[in-house]
C-alpha cells in the first residue's frame, strides 16, 4: 500500500535543497547509464552524478531524514535506504512503464521512494503512475512530500511537456520482505498506539504489543 509523507521537507529546506541542485556548474548526467538492461530504452531523464561532492552531502542529509521519520519508521521498517538520487525531466523526457530492480549495488528494493521538489504549478506532465490491480493511480504532490511505494509495482513516469520536474528518489530494504506481512505489522502497530493513547498500558495492550513484537522476530529478516 502506497503512502504519503507530507510534508518531509518544509519550504525552506526545499528552496535550499533546489538552489544546491540547479546552480550552474552542478554536473548532472544522462539517466539511462543506471537503468537496468531492459529499462535502459525507456529512461530519459537527467541525474546528479553520484561520485561528485554536493550529492554525497545531499543524499546523506536527505536520507537520515527520511529514515527518521515515524510514520517511515513504523510502515516501512526499514534496515537502510539506498542508491538516493535526485532526477530531472524536462520536455519530452520521462520514464517509460518498468519494474525497479530488485537487488542493487546497495540492497534489495522493498520499497521505492519519489520526493517531489517543483511546485506541481511549474510543470505539466511528469506524473507518477502506479499500476495496482485496483486499476492506475497518477501522483504529483507539492514540493517537499514524499510517496513511498511496494517496489514490486510497475510504474511510469509520464512525460513532462512543460517546464521542468525534479524529484529525489530511491530504495528502501525492509525488515519485512512481504508487503501483505509489512502492512499487517503496520495496521497492528497503528492499532497498539491508538490503545496507549486511550487507555494507557493496560491488559490488552500487553497482548497487542506481544502479538506484533513476536511477528516482527518470526517473519524479521
Ligand atoms: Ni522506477
Amino acid at each position: 500500500m502506497p503512502f504519503r509523507l507530507e510534508p518531509l521537507l518544509s519550504d525552506g529546506q526545499v528552496e535550499e535543497l533546489r538552489l544546491a541542485l540547479l546552480a550552474e556548474d552542478t554536473p548532472w548526467r544522462d539517466g539511462a547509464e543506471t537503468a537496468g538492461w531492459h529499462a535502459r530504452g525507456v529512461k530519459r531523464n537527467r541525474q546528479l552524478d553520484p561520485s561528485c561532492v554536493l550529492h554525497q552531502t545531499l543524499a546523506s542529509a536527505l536520507g537520515d531524514q527520511l529514515l527518521q521519520h515515524p510514520l517511515l519508521q513504523a510502515a516501512a521498517l526499514p534496515v537502510q535506504l539506498h542508491n538516493l538520487r535526485f532526477s530531472r525531466c524536462g520536455p519530452g523526457e520521462g520514464y517509460g512503464r518498468h519494474v525497479d530492480n530488485a537487488y542493487m549495488a546497495g540492497g534489495r528494493s522493498d520499497l521505492s521512494f519519489t520526493l517531489f521538489l517543483s511546485d506541481p504549478a511549474h510543470y505539466q506532465g511528469g506524473d507518477l503512475v502506479l499500476e495496482d490491480p485496483g486499476g492506475e493511480s497518477a501522483i504529483r504532490l507539492p514540493p517537499g512530500h514524499a510517496l513511498v511505494y511496494p517496489s514490486s509495482l510497475l510504474h511510469r513516469v509520464e512525460p513532462v511537456t512543460r517546464g521542468e520536474r525534479l524529484v529525489a528518489l530511491g530504495w528502501i530494504q525492509s525488515r519485512i520482505r512481504r508487503s501483505d506481512r509489512r502492512e499487517l505489522l503496520f495496521e497492528l502497530d497503528t492499532a497498539r498506539r491508538a490503545l496507549f493513547q486511550e487507555q494507557g498500558k493496560d491488559e490488552i495492550f500487553d497482548l497487542l504489543s506481544r502479538c506484533y513484537t513476536n511477528l516482527l522476530r518470526m517473519w524479521g529478516e
